[in-house]
């Protein structure tokens, strides 16, 4: 019997060894202690043991009996705490949070800013969902321009649509202000169209000076400062006629290729020229529209592309990268 009871032990710490769940120690108190219990049937057999027998015997698997109760509470203890703290390991290092950033196209627009607020601009903005009038009609665009053409914009109900352009800010503010005025106009615009350089919204960035005695001179100055201020001072840049409805005399802008320096490559498709901007002077058609009197001023207004200016400052080659919001493309702005 002495043997048996050794027997019971070893296997009892056995297999407490093997429990991990709180749940399972239940059955096992049973099986060994419970009433039909191993230690139980153990016992029975006490009276076929002689009379100097039995005693030692008793004391013995009452030992057993304490040591095994005392194993299960033990070991629900342990349990217990355990899980308490399972899935927290204070000894990994900790995970800083995300840091956010500000959008690149924003910060290009900052940059831009910061450079027309020290030529003593100031910026302005108008509806992104605009009229006929202000984008089209008061900008001198005449009903059948190809401008206006369902391909190019999106329209909503009659009359109303997405702006294409940042310009109707320009009447927008001659209309409400007093002269002179002298603005920028950062903002969304829209245009039906997408490929590696169009996206369906994208970025302009408006600019007007009306006031008395403005000349192409002072076009020429501003755009000149503005040019050498962004990509630096030994960029040339050079003036070509053009035309524009709402501008006249009118000229594109290009600037010698900061890619190739003016030495040919793909993306000047080797001319060594980029076209940046759509400038010109006032049309006086358009100052009709907002009550000015084309007599007593003049003035020059401008228009440039805010995510071109941002693909050749870093060397980006498709537009729609600023807006598919892969953080790994953004990241490496913030
Ligand atoms: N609004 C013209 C465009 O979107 C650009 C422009 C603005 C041209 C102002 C001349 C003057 O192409």
């Amino acid at each position: 019997m002495e043997k048996q009871l050794e027997a019971l032990k070893q296997s009892f710490c056995e297999e407490l060894e093997r429990v991990h769940k709180p749940d399972d120690l239940e059955p096992m108190r049973v099986k060994y202690l419970g009433r039909k219990g191993a230690l139980t049937s153990i016992l029975r057999q006490m009276g076929s043991l002689s009379a100097e027998e039995r005693p030692r015997m008793g004391a013995l698997s009452n030992e057993l009996k304490t040591y095994m109760e005392e194993a299960i509470a033990c070991k629900a203890d342990d349990l217990k705490k355990a899980s308490s703290t399972t899935g927290i390991d204070v000894t990994l290092p900790g995970r800083s949070p995300r840091k956010g950033g500000i959008h690149i196209i924003n910060q290009v627009i900052s940059e831009l800013e910061e450079i027309f607020l020290g030529l003593g601009f100031t910026v302005a903005s108008g509806p992104e969902v605009e009229d006929d009038y202000h984008n089209f009609q008061a900008l001198n665009i005449p009903e059948h321009h190809p401008a206006r053409d369902m391909q190019d914009t999106f329209y909503f109900q009659q009359g109303i649509l997405l702006r294409t352009h940042t310009s109707p800010v320009q009447i927008r503010v001659m209309e409400k202000s007093g002269l002179p005025v002298r603005i920028i106009a950062p903002g969304k615009v829209y245009r039906c169209d997408s490929d590696v350089s169009h996206t369906p919204m994208f970025h302009q960035i408006e600019g007007l000076w009306v006031e008395e005695g403005i000349t192409f001179a002072h076009l020429k100055g501003v755009l000149y400062e503005f040019i050498h201020r962004l990509f630096g001072k030994d960029v040339p840049l050079r003036f070509r006629p053009s035309f524009f409805p709402f501008t006249e005399p009118s000229a594109e802008v290009d600037i010698g290729c900061i890619i190739c320096k003016g030495k040919g490559c793909r993306v000047c498709k080797n001319s060594g020229w980029l076209e940046i901007l759509g400038s010109g002077m006032v049309d006086p058609e358009v100052y009709k529209y907002v009550n000015i009197d084309p007599e007593k001023v003049t003035g020059f207004a401008f228009g440039l592309g805010i995510e071109r200016i941002a693909m050749l400052k870093y060397g980006i080659d498709d537009i729609r990268l600023f807006f598919e919001n892969d953080l790994r493309f953004l990241g490496q702005f913030a």
